[in-house]
């Protein structure tokens, strides 16, 4: 696996992440040691979880699992959703971030966590509250770098400059949905992140499941996937348009004609896309894994990544279009 820089930082990481999403859900503690030893095996070393994944037991199991390899990894986790039922048991104020860094730090059992992301922006807390607490933490040797996840772009680029005006460390990274099926972030997230330097982490790059090609049109979703197992199913359905429909279609006719998997396809075309650092995997066993390790080490040629883009597309609305338009 290819080494790619962390946004503007001096370290490097894979250009596949793990994500541990599914540890302590759909992956029992062995299945999650295995998978995270073959992707350590393959040449990975970058890993993300969260403190509300599995309710901390993602964090638990991915802290006895990395053992004495901790030190190989690049470990990301993050902080602000709710982790408790009280009103200040969630956002990314001081207290919550506070009492959240030593909890994962317990729970993954190390000194310091590489990558430290605020899960999403939290519109309650003011960012100099924010950006400092994190600052202070990487001054105490907590936490090496600092993220964001789920912002809009003026958010991140508010952050920026806030953090570039009082000599705090800044983001040097952003974790956005991005897939064929959800390429929102083309409008302005992407081009800032690479304006600014950032690594851009996608999370779901296979939509959930969907773009493996695994749900049919007119059929029950089936057993023993995301999307059939939800407890909520008409949401995960109410992604299942048109649109998806004909991505996933073209993603099926890309991977009968290169020979590859559609996971293979829909993994390839957004690591390869321009900005991209890490698309992260999310992965229920070791044969999903596998099958997602070989997404990379190759490139679509320009006629599928052509015909991936089309049938993709999507409004960019105004005022995107108009300068678009207006600087042709
Ligand atoms: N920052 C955020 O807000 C946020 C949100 C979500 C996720 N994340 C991060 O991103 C990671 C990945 O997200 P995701 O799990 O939604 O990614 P995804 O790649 O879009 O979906 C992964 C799911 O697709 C199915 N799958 C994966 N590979 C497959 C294969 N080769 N063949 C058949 N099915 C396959 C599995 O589900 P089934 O087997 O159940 O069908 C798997 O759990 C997470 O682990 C987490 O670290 C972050």
């Amino acid at each position: 696996m290819e080494l790619r820089p962390l946004g503007r930082t001096g370290i490097r990481v894979s250009e596949l992440c793990l994500g541990a999403m599914t540890f302590g859900r759909e992956a029992d503690e062995p299945t999650s040691q295995a998978i995270l030893d073959r992707f350590l095996d393959a040449g990975g070393n970058f890993v993300d979880t969260a403190d509300v994944y599995s309710d901390g037991v993602s964090e638990e199991i991915t802290g006895r699992a990395l053992g004495a390899k901790r030190d190989a990894i690049v470990l990301a986790t993050k902080v602000r959703f709710p982790t408790g039922p009280g009103p200040n048991d969630v956002g990314s104020s001081r207290r919550h971030i506070r009492l959240g860094v030593e909890a994962s730090l317990r729970r993954l059992n190390t000194e310091w966590i590489d990558l430290y992301q605020v899960h999403c922006w939290d519109a309650r807390t003011p960012l100099e509250e924010t950006i400092s607490t994190l600052d202070d933490l990487v001054h105490e040797g907590k936490v090496r770098y600092v993220g964001a996840s789920n912002f809009a772009a003026w958010h991140l680029a508010t952050a920026l400059g806030t953090a570039e005006l009082h000599g705090w460390e800044p983001f040097v990274s952003l974790q956005p949905e991005y897939s064929l099926i959800t390429r929102d972030i083309e409008r302005e997230l992407l081009p800032l992140c690479r304006a600014r330097g950032l690594a851009v982490l996608p999370w779901s790059p296979l939509g959930g499941g969907i773009l493996t090609g695994k749900y049919r049109r007119n059929e029950d979703l089936p057993t023993g996937t995301r999307g059939g197992d939800s407890d909520e199913p008409i949401t995960f359905t109410y992604r299942l348009d048109d649109r998806a429909w004909r991505i996933v279609d073209a993603v099926g006719k890309v991977a009968a004609d290169t020979g590859k998997t559609a996971a293979q396809v829909a993994l390839n075309w957004v690591a390869c896309r321009s900005g991209i650092t890490a698309p992260i995997l999310g992965v229920r066993s070791l044969d999903q894994l596998e099958d997602n390790l070989a997404a990379v080490g190759w490139e679509l040629d320009e006629d599928h990544r052509n015909a991936l883009f089309w049938a993709s597309a999507f409004p960019r609305g105004y005022p995107y279009d108009f300068i678009e338009y207006a600087n042709h």
